[in-house]
């Protein structure tokens, strides 16, 4: 890991054990209704295979264990992993695993149907958010569910919504990157003038 990476992991790891407190209330709204968004967009069969990108303490992939076959969720960050085994092992949840792996390398070799990612992308710069999606399509999923900080206009420098750490894209940008891969986006969800979700399939030639 390099050490940009490292460092970043490290800050999470020291927030880990708190960051659900932080995200489950309902000071978080526009966090909340991306991750409904999410949740509800994925929309997984039973037979499915889930990877989350960035996964955390795994709000996300704990949220479509339910209703796949099996979730992986991949995260650079050990303390946010540990919490994410946690809640999976006290909910009786089983059909779930959790392991080191980073956007551009997501360190998962099996099929996977659909990638989902949530508030997580945009701690890479542009370029790099446009390997990892290199990254992502070269899983072959149906479908990629990207909810992230995002502009869908130029931000209000007056009302920042993101502090430190924030380094979103622009949807164009996004949209751009995910058609020139071979995705074809279906949903664009504006939860926040710097808050979205995009819902990206793929479609088989004879489709
Ligand atoms: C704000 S949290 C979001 C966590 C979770 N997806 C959620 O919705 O609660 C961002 C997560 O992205 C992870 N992350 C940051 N850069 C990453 C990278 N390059 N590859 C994989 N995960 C990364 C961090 O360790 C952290 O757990």
């Amino acid at each position: 890991m390099d050490r940009t990476l490292e460092d970043l992991a490290e800050r999470f790891s020291k927030i880990a054990h708190r960051y659900d407190d932080k995200h489950d209330s309902e000071e978080k709204p526009v966090y909340n209704a991306c991750a409904s968004l999410v949740i509800d967009h994925a929309d997984p069969r039973p037979d499915d295979v889930v990877l989350d990108l960035g996964t955390g303490t795994g709000l996300i992939a704990l949220a479509l264990a339910g209703n796949a076959e099996h979730v992986a969720g991949r995260d650079i960050s050990e303390g946010m992993l540990e919490q994410a085994q946690v809640k999976a092992a006290d909910s009786g949840i089983d059909n779930i695993e959790f392991g080191y792996g980073e956007f551009r390398d997501p360190q998962y070799s099996g099929e996977v149907d659909i990638v989902v990612s949530n508030f997580s992308l945009h701690h890479l710069p542009d370029e790099e958010k446009r390997e990892a999606i290199e990254a992502i399509v070269d899983l072959s999923p149906r479908r990629f569910v990207l909810g992230d900080a995002m502009f869908f206009s130029s931000p209000d420098p007056e009302e920042p919504l993101f502090g430190h750490g924030v380094d979103a894209a622009t949807v164009g940008m996004l949209v751009d990157v995910l058609t020139d891969v071979g995705f074809v986006v279906t949903a664009v969800e504006r939860v926040h003038d710097q808050v979205g979700v995009l819902v990206a399939d793929r479609f088989d030639d004879d489709t």
